[in-house]
Order: C-alpha cells, then sequence, then structure tokens
C-alpha cells in the first residue's frame, strides 16, 4: 500500500470561492477539525494578501500541532517573506510557491519568457528553502503547459530545494488520461524527480476534479491537495471526502491509503457547510443527505436483507451513525448530551445548559429533534453575540398593505422599541432596528434563508451579510419562524459592528 499524503486546501482554496470567505474563529474550529481528521497538510491561506490573511495563517500555525501547515505565496519575495513570518511558529512549517508555466499564462499574465520564468523559480524555492527545509513548488496550469518546458521547470524547483512539486489543473481542463500522460512523462523526463513528491491540485470545472486525482495516484502521486465538500475556486477543487472514500472502498484498485480518520468526515463537512450557511446538495457524494437514504421499496428490501446489495460503504465509515435516537420534548440533558457526544461534540457544563435552554424552547415548537436540528442549535449558540437581544417583535405586511413592524430590543438593562414600515416586514423589521441601534451607515449586502432540516416546522436559518464602511460581517439567525430568523440574522450581524 502507497501512503497517500492529505493536503487540504479548504482555508485558502476553498475560502476564495465566492461566498466562502470565513472568520478567524471560524477558520480556528475548522483548522482544529480537520486536525482532527488527520489531514496531513493544512493550507491555512495566503499570508501576504491581508494583514487577516496573515493573523489567521499565524494563529492555525500556533494551534495545530500533528499536521503541516503551509502558506501559500506567489514566487516574490514579499510573498515568501510573509508566509514564513506567519508558518515559522508552526512545529512542521512549509512554505508552497507558485509559478505559471503554460504558454498561455506566461504570455499574458505573467509576461516573461521560458527563460526568465525557470530564473524565477530557481530564485524563489532556494530563497523559500533558506528559511524552511519543506517547500512546495507548483506550476500553475501545469496540465495546459508544453510537457518538455513544465520538465525544465520541474527540474529547476527541484535542484533549487523544492521537496514537493505540485501539477495543479489550475482551470479543470484535463482528462484523467492527461494526467496520467503528463504524470509519466514528467517521471521519465525529469532526472532528479525522485528526489521529491508528487502531488496534483484538480479543479472541478468539468466535474472531473476526483477522478483526475484518483488518476493521478495510479500514475505515481503521492500527496493530493483537495477540499472538504469540494469548496475553491469557480466550480471548486477535488472533495477531500470522495477521494478518501474512494480509496478506501477500492483499496485493492488503488493501492493507496491515507492517515484519515473517515469517521471524522461526516462532522467536518457539517461543520463546513454551517459556517458558511449553506447545504449540500442532496445528491452530493458520501456527504449528502441522499447518501445513506434508500426510499426505493426494491432498494429498501435489498438493505433490509443483505445491507452490501445497495450499500458500497456503510454510514459509519463517515460517522453518520444510522441508529438514530429520535429525541423530543421527554428527552433529558443527559440524552441531549449523549446525542451530541455521538455526533463528536464535547460540551462544557455552561454550554451544554445554555444549548439545552434551546433545545427545551425548540421542542415547544417542534415534535422531533433531528441531529441536525441539534447541530444547528450548537452553531448558533456559538455565535451569538453580546450586545442587543431580541424581547418581541410585530410584523403586519400583506398584499395592499406597506410592510411594517415594532421591534423591541433590550441592551443590558434597557429596553428599546421601535416603529418602521418598509418594502416587506423584514425590510420594515431592519429600519426599526437601524433607527434602535445607532452607528455608520450599514448596507445589507445579502440576505438568504433556506430550511435546515424538512418539514412545515423545520428550523429555518437566514444568513445576512452587512457591510459598514470597510467592515463586512455575516449575522446568522435560527428559528422556525422565518421573519423571526431574519431578525435575529440582523441583530447578530449588527452586533458585530459595533
Ligand atoms: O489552482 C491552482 O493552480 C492553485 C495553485 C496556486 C496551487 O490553486
Ligand atoms: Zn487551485
Amino acid at each position: 500500500m502507497k501512503n497517500i499524503k492529505i493536503f487540504d486546501t479548504t482555508l485558502r482554496d476553498g475560502e476564495q470561492a465566492p461566498g466562502c470567505s470565513m472568520q478567524l474563529d471560524e477558520k480556528i474550529e475548522i483548522a482544529k477539525a480537520l486536525e482532527k481528521l488527520k489531514v496531513d497538510i493544512i493550507e491555512a491561506g495566503f499570508a501576504v494578501v491581508s494583514p487577516g490573511d496573515f493573523e489567521s495563517v499565524k494563529t492555525v500555525a500556533q494551534i495545530v500541532k500533528d499536521c503541516t501547515v503551509a502558506s501559500l505565496a506567489r514566487a516574490v519575495k514579499k510573498d515568501i517573506d510573509a508566509a514564513y513570518e506567519a508558518v515559522k511558529v508552526a512545529v512542521s512549517p512549509r512554505i508552497h510557491t507558485f509559478l505559471a508555466t503554460s504558454p498561455l499564462h506566461m504570455q499574458y499574465k505573467l509576461k516573461m519568457t521560458e527563460d526568465r520564468v525557470l530564473e524565477v523559480i530557481k530564485e524563489s524555492v532556494s530563497y523559500a528553502k533558506n528559511y524552511v527545509s519543506d517547500v512546495e513548488f507548483s506550476a500553475e496550469d501545469a496540465t495546459r503547459s508544453e510537457p518538455v518546458f513544465l520538465a525544465k521547470a520541474v527540474f529547476t524547483a527541484i535542484e533549487a530545494g523544492a521537496n514537493v512539486i505540485n501539477i495543479p489543473d489550475t482551470v479543470g481542463y484535463a482528462t484523467s488520461a492527461d494526467m496520467i500522460n503528463m504524470l509519466t512523462y514528467l517521471k521519465q523526463n525529469v532526472k532528479n524527480i525522485d528526489k521529491a513528491e508528487i502531488s496534483v491540485h484538480c479543479h472541478n470545472d468539468l466535474g472531473m476534479a476526483v477522478a483526475n486525482s484518483l488518476a493521478a495516484i495510479t500514475a505515481g502521486a503521492t500527496q493530493i491537495e483537495c477540499t472538504v465538500n469540494g469548496l475553491g475556486e469557480r466550480a471548486g477543487n477535488a472533495a477531500l471526502e470522495e477521494i478518501i472514500m474512494a480509496l478506501n472502498t477500492r483499496k485493492n484498485y488503488y493501492g493507496g491509503q491515507s492517515r484519515i480518520d473517515t469517521t471524522q468526515i461526516y462532522r467536518t463537512s457539517r461543520l463546513i457547510y454551517n459556517i458558511l450557511g449553506i447545504k449540500p446538495p442532496l445528491n452530493k457524494a458520501i456527504v449528502g443527505a441522499n447518501a445513506f437514504a434508500h426510499e426505493a421499496g426494491i432498494h429498501q428490501h435489498g438493505v433490509m436483507a443483505k445491507r452490501e446489495t445497495y450499500e458500497i460503504m456503510t454510514p459509519q465509515s463517515i460517522g453518520l451513525p444510522t441508529n438514530k435516537m429520535v429525541l423530543g420534548k421527554h428527552s433529558g440533558r443527559h440524552a441531549v448530551e449523549d446525542r451530541l457526544k455521538e455526533l463528536g461534540y464535547t460540551l462544557t457544563k455552561e454550554e451544554l445548559d445554555s444549548v439545552f435552554e434551546s433545545y427545551k424552547d425548540l421542542c415547544d415548537k417542534k415534535k422531533v429533534i433531528t441531529d441536525i436540528d441539534l447541530e444547528a442549535l450548537l452553531k448558533h449558540k456559538k455565535i451569538e453575540t453580546a450586545g442587543y437581544k431580541l424581547i418581541r417583535f410585530t410584523v403586519n405586511s400583506g398584499n395592499y398593505v406597506t410592510g411594517n413592524a415594532v421591534v423591541k430590543l433590550s441592551l443590558e438593562d434597557k429596553i428599546f422599541e421601535e416603529v418602521a414600515i418598509g418594502d416587506g416586514p423584514i425590510d420594515a423589521a431592519y429600519k426599526a432596528i437601524d433607527k434602535i441601534i445607532k452607528g455608520g451607515k450599514r448596507s445589507l449586502e445579502s440576505y438568504s434563508i433556506h430550511s435546515v432540516t424538512e418539514g412545515k416546522d423545520a428550523l429555518g436559518e437566514a444568513v445576512v451579510k452587512v457591510k459598514s464602511g470597510d467592515d463586512f460581517v455575516t449575522g446568522r439567525g435560527l428559528s422556525t419562524d422565518v421573519i423571526e430568523a431574519s431578525i435575529l440574522a440582523y441583530i447578530n450581524a449588527v452586533n458585530k459592528l459595533n
């Protein structure tokens, strides 16, 4: 069995996806989950991009002990300096530097000749190597590069000290055969290739990222770059959970193994979806709600007679218990605590008290509390902000009346009440809140609401993005009433701004 290293770039390439930016505390939570999942390398960010990015790479480097922590850096000194400053505190730091090698990128983006590109690779890799022993070089747009030139670039990077060579399919253009041919060509034509680990980084523009990553393993790649839930630029990167479960389920075919604890997959995936306020498509492989659901009678029959008839993996292998215990209003604190433990959450007494209080409130509105409800409650407890609290609201709307709202908030022992009209009940409520909570000019940049669970008593989660000057925050609210969820989300956001 070959050992396959998993390089997770959820916090870097994943975060580059539109609408997927995260705050520091969220990144820390994800990094801890990735460490528990046992990925080998966490690419914590692109340190030079902003002080916020630098801080988050540095914090992850400080916290994570059991994984290598990498920062991305263009092949320029100031990026490499920032990457080093951010990762140097890590137990195992890595600098990941990159430069494009395809004719298209070299001519139009870099405006560099081939010779200049080789010089820059040499300079930047050796510069990074002076800082750390673990240096990865990525030949951006490798799969659209001329193989002869790519081989020269790879040779130069290894000679300058790169111990990992990454071959990205930056625009998701390659077929699996292209990946195999490219890696085979490099193995045969780069004299020093044995001195470096070969990695691939596949994008999903044609829906082939996972297949291409797996094909690369058959051609000798021993590091795979991927993201949880396949997040990433445009159509995303190869999905970690799909690669891992393919490697495990088809062990004999791939002959590769990773150190990933597969039982952490479900939990990590949900954590990230929850943080981003999005839901997986129902049919998402491995972690979608239907991935282990059998509805057709014929299938149910088969599974009951012999699970393997329609299931190639067990739900337990990804940390999803099938023996769901139904929680409801008669369940006590212990049952809730046990269920949360099974889902991988260990709470302090205070945290449990607070979640249990919300759980009881929810039981008045919903008969059955599912795992997803519990996780949603937990997440919302964590993001509750100090500041204004909702006491009560009344809204009035209809197709012949102007939306209006009365909102009552408290701040410590003070009570405030305002009324406003607006373009519908939510706009009216937000205007009433704006009258109460003063501050700079705020604008609502985006608003979305989705149901966390199914059924007419489902919990609705509202997610708003609010801008004030240079500050941009995300607010979330949870309730079985969508208007209440929307109001809570806005208060959550405005509290963060204040
Ligand atoms: O897609 C890509 O080429 C990248 C590199 C920076 C590795 O993300
Ligand atoms: Zn990428």
